[in-house]
Formats: C-alpha cells, structure tokens, sequence
C-alpha cells in the first residue's frame, strides 16, 4: 500500500522560521568544556573555542542557541563568567553537581555565536535570583554605555552592545528538581515582573515564559493557564520541552514519537489562546519548543550519581539510524506547526544528548542524528506548505493505529522539498500529487537509512551512517513517486 500526499501551493501553513532550527549549549556534563570549549585542544582559537565544533555546527546548519541552561541556569550568578578569566570564581552547580570555573561565560559564548553565525536565545535565572539579576545582566548586554553594567562591559572589552533579542524567563520552573522551583501562580507573578522590568531597559526584546517541563507532569495544561494568567500580555512565547524515550518493549511506539509532540504543541497553543480568550485579548503567542530531542532516559539513566566533577561524562547518547528517522519526524512536525512554533531548540549540541560528539583533545564527529537536521535546517526554504496526506497505519503500545508516513514540505520559487519519515519496517511507497505546483523536471532523493537500523557512528567509525543519495525517484504526470526505505529519514526535491 502506498503513502499518497497532495501538494498545492494555495494552501500553506506559513513561512519557515528559522528560528526554528535552533540548538542549546547548557554548562552540563562536556557540552561545554572539551565540547565547544577547550584551551589546548589542536584545533582551539585563541579564546579556547574548538574550530572543529564550530564547523560543525555552522555545517548542521544551526541558526539560534538557547544558554546556559537548563537546570544550570537556576542557581547560577551571570557575573561569575564575565570579566579576567584569572578573577574567575570556582563555585557548585547544584543542577548537574558539577564544579564550574566559570572559564567560559557570557562573552565566551557570544564570541563563539558569531563564528558560528547563530543567534543567541539567553536563558535568565528566575530559581535563586529575580527581577533585579535579570534586570542588570540585560543592561550589561544590550545597554549602550554610561551606566555600571553597560560599563563594566565595556571594560570588559566588549564596546558595543550584543543586542540579544530572545530571553527565556528561567528554566522549568515547574519541575520538583528545579533549584528554586516555584507554583504556577508564584511563577506567574515574578515572570511578570521580570518581564516588565526587563522591557524597560530594553523594550525590543522578546520574552519566552515557562511552559511545563514535559506532557507528562500532572500538572501540564493548568501550569500554562495559571502562569499566563498573569503574565499573558508581557510575553511572546511559552516554552514547551520534551525528550522521547526509546523506551525497550515499544519500538513502534518509540518511532512514532512525533504524535506526542504534535500533542503536546497543540495541547499548549489550545491553552494559550483559552487565556487570550479569557482576557479578550487578540494577541497570540507562539510555542518555544526550547528542548526536544531523543533521550533514551530509561535505557540511560537520569542524573543520579553525580559527584562534584568539572566537566563529567554524562548522558552522552549514542544514536542509531532509528533515532535519526525520530530526531527527523520530530522536525517535520515542528515545521507542520511553523505558524504556531516560532522556535525550536534541539537539546543540547555537544556530547549530552547531543548531535555532535567530541573527545578531549581528540576529534569531533557526527552523530546520525546530525544528518536530518542538517538536511532540513538548510533545504527547508520558503514557505511551508499544508500536506495532506494517507499512509498505511502501524500499531502502537503508546498511541494505537498511527500513520507510517510523517510529511513536510516546502516551495521556495520553484524548488519543492519533500521531508519524509517512513517509520515503518518495510519500504513505504509515496505518490505525491503535485496540484497546481510549477512542472518540477529534475528530481533528487536523499535518505538516512541502513539495512541496520541500529548502526551508530562512533570515534572509531565516524561516517558509518551518512545520507545517501538514492535512485529511483521519478515525476510522471504530475505525480512525484519515490520509495521510502524501512525506518529512514528522507528528502525529495524537485525544480
Ligand atoms: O537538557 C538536559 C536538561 O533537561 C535541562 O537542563 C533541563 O531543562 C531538562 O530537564
């Protein structure tokens, strides 16, 4: 049975955001330090910073990363990283029990966004500080001059302003584990405070609220109504996090973890616009998807066991080709939702949970993971178009009958890219009607898949999995026909 979609350029979720192909360096485990940071190293610049991560992550195509935390961000002092790096502080991260040096801070980390071309998304901590802490680090980054903290930064060799426009208001202020952790109403109030005071320093900015941690706590769904309740009209965002588990028992279920994510995004949009309409407010608010990704948190363990070491060996997944086809079924469903998704952050970039995995004072590699989001951060272009689509179902422990086919697509001009998941075990043909689209001639088929769906790329075998170029695509009639293979990640185009 064949997967069948119709494209037709009248019909259009909205433009693609690029925000929406963001990453997130977190001070946790080697993200950081022997991550993207690391003095000594062979290919280190003259600030420490690994010029071979760095072309990776211009390579994966990453266009906006969420810092410096996560869990880090709620007990940690701004100012601790800024300045002489010999006047650093040593102090205990009480999210990940790690010890920081602080070797690498604020400014480490907007030089290394400029060589890699990103914007920032800057997380303040709202867990053991508050409104005037976010008030002065704003004024430290974005205030011209003349007053103390734009001064200091000044002095700090940093003269014009970094001009940060995205700034999330804490970290999962909702989860028990949180440093700080508030209630929703308590939440509610301090981020709009925060929210007001920051916007008069700088009233460009735009401001992200905490969302839930995950689905899965109970209190998913009251959490956002309550916090929005008071902070509604000083936000832009609410955030929304989430990891995917490939849980032993519930392959299929694992496969189709997108379902829960498109749950989740219209779960939390449903909530926002119950506020709005609540309040008779015609403003609507976008989804910060700030933390998605694979974490095989069952199979791996959680954070337990940590014990006061700098820059430890934790949570450092290895992906395989079934995880490339999650991570790219989890892309296609953010960008389905680009009209309501504004960003999107795939937790974290180097070594924890990450796409690109390092070795102290050895290479860097790419996961497989790497491969659909490089392919989709620089081939989705343009504007996004509705898809609609039939596709043989496959059954699920966690969600029943589910679709074997998750699709998205994009024109831009007349180049049609096609991203496409087959999440099922055997080849899933696809037939897409090209309605009304301009006569595409050339056509080009990429796939992440393997006869091995468990095959890893690893320091020793770094290019084990790579997209590979596929044959066999044809256009007749108006009609695009490609042959997905059993759980691959996939792009077609057309011109
Ligand atoms: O990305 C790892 C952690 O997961 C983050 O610090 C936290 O926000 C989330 O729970």
């Amino acid at each position: 049975e064949s997967a069948k979609l119709t494209l037709d350029p009248a019909f259009e979720v909205g433009p693609v955001e690029r925000r929406l192909f963001g990453s997130f360096v977190e001070h946790m485990g080697r993200c950081v330090y022997t991550g993207v940071f690391e003095p000594g190293h062979p290919t280190a610049d003259d600030d420490g910073l690994r010029r071979d991560v760095i072309e990776l992550t211009r390579e994966m195509g990453v266009t906006a990363v969420r810092y410096p935390g996560g869990n880090f961000v709620s007990n940690y002092e701004w100012e601790d990283g800024v300045g002489p790096a010999a006047d650093r502080p040593t102090r205990l991260d009480l999210a990940w029990r790690q010890i920081e040096t602080n070797a690498f801070g604020l400014g480490e980390f907007m030089a290394w966004l400029r060589e890699v071309r990103a914007e920032p998304v800057m997380a303040v901590n709202l867990g053991t500080r508050g409104v005037g802490e976010a008030r002065d680090l704003l004024e430290y980054a974005n205030y011209p001059g003349g007053t103390r903290w734009s001064d200091l930064r000044i002095k700090h060799g940093v003269r014009d302003p970094y001009g940060i426009k995205v700034w999330c208001l804490g970290n999962e202020m909702d989860g028990p584990w949180q440093i700080g952790g508030k209630t929703a109403a308590e939440y509610g109030r301090l981020a709009f405070e925060t929210a007001k005071a920051m916007r008069r320093v700088d009233p460009s900015i735009e401001l992200v609220a905490c969302g839930s941690s995950n689905m899965r706590i109970p209190t998913f769904g009251s959490w956002e109504a309550t916090v929005l309740e008071h902070c509604y009209d000083q936000v832009d965002y609410i955030s929304a996090h989430s990891y995917y588990d490939a849980v032993a028992g519930d392959r299929a279920g694992y496969l189709a973890s997108a379902v829960e994510m498109e749950r989740q995004i219209e779960g939390v949009i449903a909530t926002a616009d119950h506020v709005a309409a609540k309040l008779g407010s015609r403003k609507r608010l976008k989804v910060s998807f700030d933390e998605w990704n694979v974490w095989s948190q069952s199979l791996f363990g959680g954070e337990s066991g940590l014990d006061w070491a700098h820059a430890p060996r934790i949570i450092e997944e290895e992906y395989d080709v079934a995880g490339a086809a999650v991570v790219g079924s989890l892309l296609i469903t953010l960008l389905n939702h680009a009209d309501r998704v504004g960003i999107a952050c795939q937790a974290q970039l180097a070594n924890v949970i990450a796409p690109i995995r390092t070795e102290p004072g050895g290479p860097a590699w790419r996961q497989t993971i790497f491969h659909p989001f490089a392919l989709t951060a620089a081939h989705a272009r343009g504007r996004v178009l509705r898809v609609q689509a039939t596709a043989p179902t496959m059954p699920t422990e966690r969600y029943g009958e589910v679709p074997a086919l998750v699709a998205a697509a994009t024109l831009e001009d007349d180049r049609l890219s096609v991203f496409a998941v087959n999440r099922g075990d055997q080849p899933l043909p696809l037939e897409i009607d090209l309605r009304g689209l301009p006569r595409a001639t050339a056509i080009s088929h990429v796939t992440v898949a393997e006869d091995d769906t468990a095959a890893r790329n690893t320091e020793r075998d770094p290019r084990r999995v790579e997209p590979r170029v596929l044959d066999g695509a044809v256009i007749d009639g108006g009609q695009l026909k490609a042959v997905l293979p059993p759980v691959s990640f996939n792009l077609v185009q057309g011109k």
